[in-house]
Order: C-alpha cells, then sequence, then structure tokens
C-alpha cells in the first residue's frame, strides 16, 4: 500500500518536473533564436548578403502573370508567394496541406487574396502529382513561371507509395514529372526555376557511374542511405533536368533556371533532426533571411535581364559555374532517361513525351540565345554520341 502510494508521487512529480524543464528549454531556445535573429536581421539591412527578394523585384510587374509553386506554404516558398502577389502575379500555391497553406497567406491584404489558388499535392505520390496537373490543365489556359521549389532533408530512410525513396521522388522526380504534365499549357516564354543547392557539389561520381547511372545511384538503398547524400543527388539532379530542358526548348522561348537561395536559412527545412535544427539557429547571425533567400530564385523567375538566356545555375543573383559533373550534358540525357523509364513504370497513364531523341522543339525560329550555351550543347551532344558509339 505504502509502496503503491510512493511510486504513485514519484511518477507524479517526476511529470511535473519534466513539463517544468521542457518549457523552461523551450522557453530557452525561444529567447535564443529571437536574439540571433535580432543580429540576423540587423545583418540584413547591412546587406552582406545580397538582396532582398522585395529589392530584386522592386521594378518588375506581373499583372497578368500566372505562377505556379510547389512548397508554398513555408519558409523560401512562402516568401517568394508573398512577393509574388505583392507584384500582382497570380500564384498557384501546390502544397501538401492546404489547411497551412490558408494559414500561411491569411495575413496577405484582401486585394491581394483574389490572386491565389491553392491545390493540393502530395509529392510523394505520383497519382497525387497526376491528379494536380490534370486539375491545373482543365483550369488554367497557360502558366507563366513554375517554381520548383518543395523539398525534404534530413529524413530517415523511407520508401514513397511508389517505392522509391523519399528524399529522391519529393525534391527531383515528382516536380519533374509535374512539369512533363504541364507543359501543354506552359506560355512560349514561359520560365521554369529549380530551387536547388550548392550541396550539389557534394556528389563525386566516378566514370562507370557516370557512364551508365542506374535507379541505385538516385533512388539509394537502405544500406548506403545517408540523409544528406539522398538530398545531394536529389539537388544534382534538378540541375541536370535544366540542362535536359536547356537543350529541348533551345530554339523556343522557353528558359529554364536553377537558383541555390543561400546555405544554413533557418527554415522548418531542418526540422527533422535536432542536430540540424541546433546548427542552423547557431548560424543565423551569419546566414541569409529568409527574405534575401528568395531573392535569387525571384531574379531568375522574373529578371528582364535574363531574357534569352537560359539553362544556367544561380547562386547570390548571379551566374555560377555548377560542379563539373552537374554540367555533364551525357549525364542530363542519362538521367532523363532513366526518369521516364521510373515514370513509365510508375505513373499512372504516363505519356512519354520528354524523350532523349527529341530534336530541339523548333516552333519560334530566331529567338536570341545565348551562342556559348548553343555551342555548348553541340559540343555535349557530340561527346554524348562518342561515348554512346564507345559503350554500345
Ligand atoms: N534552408 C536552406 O538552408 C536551403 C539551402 C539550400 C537550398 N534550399 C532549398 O530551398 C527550398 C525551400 O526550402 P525551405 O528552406 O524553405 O524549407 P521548408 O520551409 O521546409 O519548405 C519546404 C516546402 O516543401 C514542402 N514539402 C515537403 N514535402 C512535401 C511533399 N511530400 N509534398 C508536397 N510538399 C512538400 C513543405 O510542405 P510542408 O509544410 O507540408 O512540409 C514546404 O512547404 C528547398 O528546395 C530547399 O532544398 C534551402
Amino acid at each position: 500500500m505504502l509502496f503503491k502510494y510512493i511510486s504513485r508521487k514519484v511518477t507524479v512529480i517526476s511529470r511535473v518536473h519534466t513539463r517544468h524543464v521542457t518549457n523552461i528549454s523551450i522557453w530557452r531556445n525561444d529567447v535564443l533564436e529571437n536574439a540571433l535573429k535580432f543580429i540576423q536581421r540587423n545583418v540584413e539591412f547591412v546587406r552582406i548578403h545580397g538582396p532582398t527578394a522585395d529589392e530584386v523585384t522592386r521594378d518588375v510587374n506581373l499583372t497578368d502573370k500566372t505562377c505556379l509553386i510547389t512548397g508554398a506554404n513555408s519558409g523560401i516558398g512562402l516568401e517568394v508567394t508573398k512577393c509574388l502577389l505583392a507584384r500582382g502575379c497570380k500564384v498557384l500555391m501546390a502544397c501538401r496541406n492546404t489547411y497551412a497553406a490558408n494559414i500561411a497567406v491569411k495575413n496577405v491584404p484582401c486585394e491581394k487574396a483574389n490572386l491565389i489558388n491553392i491545390h493540393e499535392v502530395n509529392l510523394t505520390s505520383l497519382a497525387s502529382v497526376k491528379n494536380l496537373s490534370d486539375n491545373l490543365q482543365k483550369e488554367y489556359k497557360k502558366i507563366d513561371i513554375v517554381i520548383l521549389n518543395a523539398a525534404v532533408f534530413g529524413i530517415p530512410w523511407t520508401l514513397t507509395e511508389d517505392g522509391l525513396e523519399t528524399a529522391f521522388q519529393v525534391n527531383y522526380l515528382s516536380q519533374y514529372y509535374l512539369l512533363m504534365n504541364i507543359e501543354k499549357i506552359l506560355a512560349p516564354n514561359a520560365r521554369v526555376v529549380f530551387t536547388s543547392s550548392e550541396s550539389h557539389r557534394n556528389i563525386n561520381w566516378n566514370m562507370p557511374k557516370i557512364l551508365s547511372p542506374s535507379l541505385e545511384h538516385l533512388s539509394i538503398p537502405k544500406e548506403e542511405y545517408t540523409s544528406i547524400r539522398a538530398y545531394n543527388i536529389s539537388k544534382l539532379c534538378s540541375i541536370l533536368a535544366m540542362h535536359y530542358l536547356g537543350y529541348r526548348w533551345l530554339n523556343t522561348e522557353k528558359t529554364v533556371f536553377c537558383a541555390h537561395p543561400g546555405s544554413f536559412i533557418k527554415t522548418r527545412l531542418c526540422r527533422n533532426w535536432w542536430v540540424y535544427e541546433a546548427l542552423y539557429t547557431t548560424m543565423l547571425p551569419f546566414s541569409k533571411t529568409i527574405r534575401q533567400a528568395a531573392s535569387t530564385i525571384l531574379y531568375c523567375a522574373t529578371s528582364p535581364e535574363l531574357s534569352g538566356v537560359s539553362a544556367q545555375y544561380f547562386k547570390d543573383c548571379r551566374r555560377c559555374e555548377e560542379s563539373d559533373l552537374a554540367s555533364d550534358m551525357h549525364l542530363a540525357f542519362k538521367i532523363n532517361d532513366i526518369t521516364r523509364e521510373i515514370l513509365r513504370e510508375r505513373a499512372p497513364a504516363f505519356i512519354d513525351t520528354f524523350r532523349v531523341t527529341d530534336k530541339p522543339s523548333a516552333s519560334v525560329p530566331n529567338v536570341p540565345t545565348d551562342v556559348d550555351k548553343v555551342q555548348r550543347v553541340k559540343e555535349n551532344v557530340e561527346h554524348d554520341s562518342l561515348i554512346s558509339s564507345y559503350t554500345n
């Protein structure tokens, strides 16, 4: 009896203690984070990390434009969304949780609120992506800007319902599939921006992998998995996809870019492991604010300076050389090949439009193109046929 009484008391005391300690540590974290954010805001004012989203789009008028953006309900995507709305752009927010998306934009002024359309998509499901793209094709005649921004990072190894490693599918495959499906309704001069990352540089493949990449190199099996490697591969794939699209749209006015928003930006991206959360919080005074992180994406998506230029990687609103692997046209074509193979096997009613053998579309002749780029693509295509003759 006495023993039961004492053990019940001990349990109650320990519960109260735990709650108390947890509350104190949450309070301490908030105080620390707010203090670091305060320093960061002052550093933003000093501008060592470049312009903010507002500054980059100050002279841009996006009335009559429609932009589709994935992962628009939080972090950098939300900041991009708010800035596009402020410039008069209609924004189609493609989000996993439409309730969270509604909450995220509740402070947008009413006159801009009617420019927002929220669409549900879960990027871990190709069926959900197909559903979204069917709805978009029914509801909209043209989309001018596409920003493929959603991502996950730091998650344990899991497979999606389509049997693929989650980061690979969410960060790259599903978003590329979405783009393939809505290509028909892209405006003739549409711009596509992949939110990529400098971390793509950490992938170094040997020659056999480069010559014949396979599904296991992209959707990593459990025994070879680290969350950082999976994330880096997905970001490498998005730059390679950009190069493939640059070739595909060579003689058209459609353009495609990759943008690195900045490193260690404190968003919900780091929420999956407390070590990342602590690291990103510590880096607050030394990293870009979210307003600054959105600037390169918006620059690529809207700047008139970039008309006639395509398939380039940007960082700090400036052209930047991607890694050698990421600029390899042979690999870009191979990855496009594997992507289509994966989709043919798994995606519902997949219509294979992005064939490697496709000649670049010639629907809009005499459009100014980046001469160096054209030259580079030609060289790479020659390199490609050389390699295929070598491997066949
Ligand atoms: N933060 C950085 O330091 C950093 C550095 C380099 C590059 N980037 C890139 O910047 C982009 C934006 O990231 P962020 O930092 O703003 O992170 P974030 O706040 O976590 O935003 C990621 C977005 O992706 C969405 N998403 C995740 N899984 C999804 C799924 N299965 N289906 C649909 N949507 C899904 C999230 O929706 P939920 O809210 O529903 O989860 C969220 O809206 C990412 O591409 C990231 O790789 C970030």
